[in-house]
């Protein structure tokens, strides 16, 4: 499994990935777009590829870059490709490109439910911090708020 930068040609494969994921984050292809637009805050996206075919998505992670903290937006990974550390790859890449970047934190926000996703960002070192009441809707639920901080050197 390659991982690598996304491209504006890589929106189509991870929309559809995104439809595919219920409890991934919803986004409209106009919010995909303007990822890759010169005014858009900082971002990167991050895809898991076929090493024969790097334009076989199997997987994806979209972050903003602050200065100092950087959230995860969005992660999927391939229903039929799951369990085989695509996801571990592509977060630990993620790390290793926000550590590069001066970064301190990572954070994000994911469904208390969504076990799959909280173990695996615990396995990679991120710990609770928080909750946040009621904040997803369809079906509401609270948001559990992780993070990952780095030692300043
Ligand atoms: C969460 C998600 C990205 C994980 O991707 P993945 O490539 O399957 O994850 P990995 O294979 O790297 O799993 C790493 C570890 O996470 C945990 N994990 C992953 N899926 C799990 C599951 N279904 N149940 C329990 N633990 C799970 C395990 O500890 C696993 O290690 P192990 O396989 O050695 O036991 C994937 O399930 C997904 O796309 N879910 C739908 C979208 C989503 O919820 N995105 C996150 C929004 S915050």
């Amino acid at each position: 499994m390659l991982i690598r930068a996304a491209t504006a040609d890589d929106v189509p494969s991870i929309r559809t990935l995104e439809q595919q994921a219920e409890s991934a984050a919803h986004w409209d292809e106009r919010e995909y777009d303007a990822l890759f637009a010169p005014e858009a805050p900082a971002r990167i996206a991050l895809i898991a590829a076929d090493e024969s075919d790097v334009r076989q998505v199997r997987g994806f992670v979209i972050v903003q870059c602050a200065l100092d903290d950087w959230e995860i937006e969005n992660m999927v990974v391939a229903r039929e490709d799951r369990r085989l550390e695509i996801g571990t790859k592509l977060i630990r890449e993620l790390l290793r490109r926000a550590k590069a970047a001066g970064a301190t934190s990572v954070l994000l926000e994911v469904r208390e439910s969504n076990l799959a996703a909280r173990r695996l960002y615990e396995k990679l070192g991120f710990s609770d911090y928080g909750r946040r009441s009621h904040y997803y809707q369809q079906p509401t639920e609270d948001a559990l708020l992780l993070r990952t901080s780095f030692a300043v050197p």
